[in-house]
């Protein structure tokens, strides 16, 4: 399989923010736009996307994976930005129109297809360094995809880093330009540790990856970062953190120190686990900090980070009852 993200289909849909409105959507070549060099996002970042999944069900219906939520993360990181408001019923239509197209492409499980909606500004003034872009562009890519970390379910090594992966105020944002501040760390980590991704933990606080947040199961018990403005409120992590309470596990969303997780990360049968719509929820064997390696539980990944992304994985793919209401027909 190509690797993720690379493949795409013919046709995406498109609409521009000018005059104060929106265009009518349109299907276009998925191959290029055109774009003035001095548009707002080549020069200034105001760019944000989404990333969220569409999934074939046996019987051969085709569904997307809680799309109000993406819908409704990618109007707050506009705002955010300063981007025009979107508008989140086209933006839905938007998306069922151009699954709805390509259905035929949405790959059998565990495949699906990756949506993903981009939002960025095209006003062409270079002297908008400290003002936001009136016109925009707000597209739908689509790619076939399997899995994200190629070595599949093979648990991942972390390095731990002391820092913020970008602006403190800017983490719930899912914009170019944190993924663009995160780069240097993650390739030092690959380099000097061969690291599969970096934990940014700064001061001590463990927040998340560059693509996932990040999991740790002590038993019946599931710890998470509880949501602020540092760092990406994951559609998946919201999933997982509701099937575990589906499960009658303790969920504590709270701060996670360095220090409390290498203590309680090297007791046996703890796990650890990424979880992201690309990721979906990967377990983790080895954490590096300060120049020492610490295996997680068994090093292997555990029971409980298995039934919980099989539990999410069985309401994607129609084997179990979608209790939660989050798959939308297209
Ligand atoms: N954190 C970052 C930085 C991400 O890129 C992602 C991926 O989208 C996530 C967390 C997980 O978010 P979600 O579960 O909504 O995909
Ligand atoms: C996602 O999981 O949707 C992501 O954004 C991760 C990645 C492919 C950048």
């Amino acid at each position: 399989m190509a690797a993720f993200g690379t493949v795409f289909t013919p046709e995406m849909i498109i609409s521009h923010f000018h005059n104060n409105s929106w265009s009518q959507p349109e299907l276009v070549a998925t191959d290029s736009i055109s774009l003035h060099p001095g548009a707002h996002v080549l020069h200034y970042s105001s760019t944000c996307f989404e990333g969220l999944k569409a999934f074939r069900h046996a019987d051969g219906g085709i569904y997307v994976f809680r799309m109000d939520k993406n819908v409704a993360r990618l109007a707050q990181s506009s705002q955010l930005l300063a981007l025009p408001q979107i508008d989140g019923a086209m933006l839905q239509q938007m998306i069922l129109d151009i699954v709805k197209r390509y259905a035929a492409d949405v790959p059998n499980p565990p495949g699906s297809m990756y949506i993903r909606p981009t939002h960025i500004g095209t006003e062409a003034s270079i002297g908008k360094a400290a003002a936001p872009s009136l016109e925009s562009m707000l597209y739908v890519l689509l790619s076939p995809v399997g899995d994200y970390f190629a070595g599949g379910a093979k648990p991942l090594r972390l390095l731990l880093e002391d820092s913020a992966r970008c602006a403190a105020h800017m983490g719930m944002v899912k914009s170019g330009g944190n993924y663009a501040s995160a780069l240097q760390p993650i390739m030092k980590a690959r380099a000097a540790v061969q690291a599969d991704q970096v934990l940014f933990c700064p001061n001590g606080d463990v927040q998340e990856t560059g693509a996932a947040n990040f999991l740790l199961i002590d038993g019946n018990e599931i710890i998470t970062k509880a949501l602020d403005s540092s760092f990406l409120h994951g559609v998946t992590r919201d999933s997982i953190l509701t099937l575990a309470r589906d499960r009658g596990m303790k969920v504590s969303e709270r701060e996670l120190t360095v220090d409390e997780l290498l203590e309680r990360a090297q007791k046996p049968g703890t796990e650890a686990a990424l979880s992201g719509t690309a990721a979906v929820l990967t377990p983790v064997g080895t954490l590096i900090h300060a120049g020492k390696e610490y295996q997680v539980g068994s090093g292997q990944g555990g029971t409980t980070t298995a039934a919980l992304r099989q539990a999410l994985n069985d309401i994607q793919w129609g084997k179990a009852e979608d209790k939660h209401g989050w798959l939308v027909k297209v």
